[in-house]
């Protein structure tokens, strides 16, 4: 399957949840987001994981999840957990499943096990349809080898900026997870580093939590700012930052159509062998319909 022809998935907002809640998993599933993450790692402890299986398993299976992306969030390989989460998650709720998250790899190698694992069980259980993969970038190592992950299997979708674990891994100093007090942008260069391999590997660039969700304000600067470099969609936490991030990552109205004539502005001139044009005081080039392309794709896939 080519880069091309892999599922095309909203991802706008990715709503964790913690895996051991029957309550948060229940109201998960009734709220309009696209994409929601039943959490095994960070939000489990490790002595409620091997129960926090069967809990998502039979929300996954007798919940109605409308249209939202339904992906599980694995523990990582270095863990005693990370194979038997995905085993019990595939076994038990393989059709009813779209993707598996991988934590914390730290080279493409680790990646390339749960996509084996997943190889070996969408064969035994004869599966109808592939279950994508999703990783998050948080470990130094694994930032220094985000080219590498980016593009290791055709199953891999998309990657995620995990802001938390990375401050940690690089020995940041920094005091609630997502917030970047520092003068400049402490998400900066990450963020664009891992946008340029996803881009490059034709797979979403996603950015991960923001902790204070009582910072709506807060919030919505993060979102921009992903938003500018090129990445889909941003993490919430809390049911409060679904709205925000779906509005802020979809283009408005007069986008689109801004984008829509500015393309066909372009093409006219091109029909008569022109390269660029003024429109309106402004240069309307290849670049420029190119760059606008980009905004006529995303409403396609919202459906605007
Ligand atoms: N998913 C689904 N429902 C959630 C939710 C979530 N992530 N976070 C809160 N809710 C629900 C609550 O259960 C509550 O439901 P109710 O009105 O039906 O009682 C409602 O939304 C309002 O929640 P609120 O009282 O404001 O927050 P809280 O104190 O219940 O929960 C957190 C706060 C931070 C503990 C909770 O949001 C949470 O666990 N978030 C996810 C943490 C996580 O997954 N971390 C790992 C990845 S970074
Ligand atoms: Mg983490």
């Amino acid at each position: 399957m080519s880069a091309s022809s892999k599922p095309r998935r909203l991802r706008r907002s990715q709503l964790a949840v913690p895996g051991v809640s029957e309550k948060m998993l229940t109201k998960a599933a009734g709220l309009d987001v696209d994409h929601v993450f039943c959490d095994l790692e960070d939000a489990v402890a490790p002595s409620a994981k091997e129960g926090a299986r069967q809990t998502i398993v039979d929300a996954l299976n007798n919940l109605d999840w409308g249209n939202t992306v339904r992906c599980v969030r694995v523990n990582d390989v270095t863990t005693q957990w990370c194979h038997d989460d995905i085993i019990s998650i595939v076994e038990g709720a393989g059709d009813n499943l779209d993707t598996i998250m991988l934590t914390k790899p730290f080279t493409a190698a680790d990646v390339l096990f749960a996509d084996k694992l997943l190889d070996q069980l969408e064969k035994k259980l004869g599966l109808k349809k592939r279950i994508g993969l999703e990783c998050l970038i948080e470990e130094v190592e694994a930032m220094h080898n985000v080219w590498e992950i980016a593009h290791c299997c055709e199953r891999l979708e998309c990657i995620i900026f995990g802001m938390g674990d990375y401050a940690a891994s690089q020995g940041m100093s920094v005091k609630d997870i997502g917030e970047a007090t520092y003068p400049g942008d402490l998400w900066h260069y990450p963020r664009y580093q891992l946008t340029i391999a996803a881009r490059a590997a034709g797979i979403d660039a996603v950015d991960g939590p923001y902790a204070d969700f009582s910072n709506p304000e807060g919030y919505a600067e993060e979102c921009k700012r992903s938003l500018i470099l090129g990445m889909v969609g941003k993490w919430a936490i809390h049911p409060a930052q679904i709205g925000p991030a779906q509005d802020l990552f979809s283009p408005s109205q007069a986008d689109v159509d801004l984008a829509r004539e500015l393309i066909s502005v372009y093409r006219q001139a091109e029909a008569q062998g022109i390269g660029s044009v003024n429109h309106q005081g402004k240069m309307v080039d290849a670049a420029t319909a190119r760059v606008f392309q980009n905004i006529v794709d995303r409403a396609d896939l919202i459906g605007m």
